[in-house]
């Protein structure tokens, strides 16, 4: 009561002060989310014109975006976006990069659409908060960032049905929240990330690629990291036949040589072999002048 009458109660003075900040930045997340799907809109070609006649900037009701095709808010009467559906609507264009400025955002599902280009390359800043992402069925390119694995809130990743080329960032795989994860029907290869136990995570995932090995698949050739004794002792034993082939060969080699020259280095058994031809004509001239004679 004395606090109160008195008008300086540092609590309130405290709490007044968070009052503004809050707001503040409120309203500037607002503004911000607003710009997102200005961007967003400018960004998607819209052929069939869903967003044109969807989202209509021309209204100043607090919330209004949250009645958008697709837009999902935190709360209906904000304007702050947590969700981003716009499957199968015919869009086309470049993954739109002003979605950096829907900073709440915790899912973004644009598959099925014509969407095409590369991933930008600090994905990871422009949806750090993201949970899922599918860009599934679209004609998206190139590699997959590895600034994705930046995104360590993600439980659903997919990217099946695109043009991705490449390896997958391994990476991916200490994403520890990943429920589900696909990459199927691309042109990826090289070896797969490693997700544990994870039983979300299986052959299916990486089905219809260029060619893709490792965990859950055939094992890649030249012994990718596997960083195990056994890989240790293969290599061991491994080289250690080789060794002993190298050892076999010169020794053959070497064998082969020494009988060559000591074959080269023997006049005498040439001579012996000259002479036994010499006897061989000698006996069938005599053989010969013996017909003529008893003819
Ligand atoms: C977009 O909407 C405006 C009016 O709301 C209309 O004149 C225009 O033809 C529409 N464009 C497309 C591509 O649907
Ligand atoms: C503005 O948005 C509110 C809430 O979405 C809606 O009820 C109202 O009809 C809109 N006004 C106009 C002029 O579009
Ligand atoms: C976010 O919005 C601000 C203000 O309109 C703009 O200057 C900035 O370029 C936007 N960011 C992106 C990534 O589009
Ligand atoms: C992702 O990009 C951000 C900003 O561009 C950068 O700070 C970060 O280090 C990058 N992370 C990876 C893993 O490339
Ligand atoms: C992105 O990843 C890099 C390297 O893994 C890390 O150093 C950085 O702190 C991360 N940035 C964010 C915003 O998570
Ligand atoms: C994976 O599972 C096996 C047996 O099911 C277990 O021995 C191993 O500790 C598990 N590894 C992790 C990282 O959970």
């Amino acid at each position: 009561m004395y606090m109160l009458s008195n008008g300086r109660d540092p609590g309130i003075f405290v709490g007044a002060v968070v009052w503004l900040l809050l707001s503040c930045s409120f309203s500037s997340a607002v503004e911000s989310d607003i710009n997102c799907l200005k961007s967003l809109k400018a960004t998607l070609q819209d052929p069939l014109g869903y967003l044109n006649s969807s989202w209509d900037f021309n209204n100043n009701t607090e919330g209004f975006i949250c009645n958008f095709l697709g837009i999902e808010c935190w709360h209906p009467h904000e304007s702050k976006v947590l969700n981003i559906k716009l499957s199968d609507l015919g869009l086309k264009g470049p993954f739109p990069h002003g979605i950096a400025n829907c900073t709440s955002l915790t899912g973004l599902d644009l598959s099925s659409n014509k969407l095409s280009g590369p991933l930008p390359e600090d994905i990871g800043r422009i949806i750090s908060f993201i949970t899922t992402l599918d860009l599934s069925s679209n004609s998206f390119s190139g590699q997959i960032p590895t600034n994705i694995t930046n995104c360590s809130y993600l439980n659903v990743l997919k990217l099946d049905s695109n043009q991705f080329t490449g390896n997958i960032p391994l990476g991916i795989g200490q994403l520890g929240r990943m429920k589900s994860f696909s990459v199927a029907n691309n042109q990826l290869s090289g070896p797969v990330p490693d997700f544990g136990n994870n039983s979300g995570i299986t052959a299916e995932s990486y089905a219809n690629n260029a060619g893709l090995c490792g965990k859950l698949l055939n094992p890649c050739r030249g012994a990718q990291k596997k960083s195990n004794s056994v890989v240790i002792v293969a290599a061991g034993v491994g080289g250690a036949t080789f060794a002993a082939l190298v050892v076999i060969f010169a020794l053959v080699f070497l064998m082969r040589r020494v009988s060559a020259k000591k074959k080269e280095e023997d006049p005498e058994g040439n001579k012996w072999a000259k002479s036994l031809k010499k006897t061989k004509a000698v006996k069938a001239s005599y053989y010969r002048a013996y017909l003529l004679e008893t003819n």
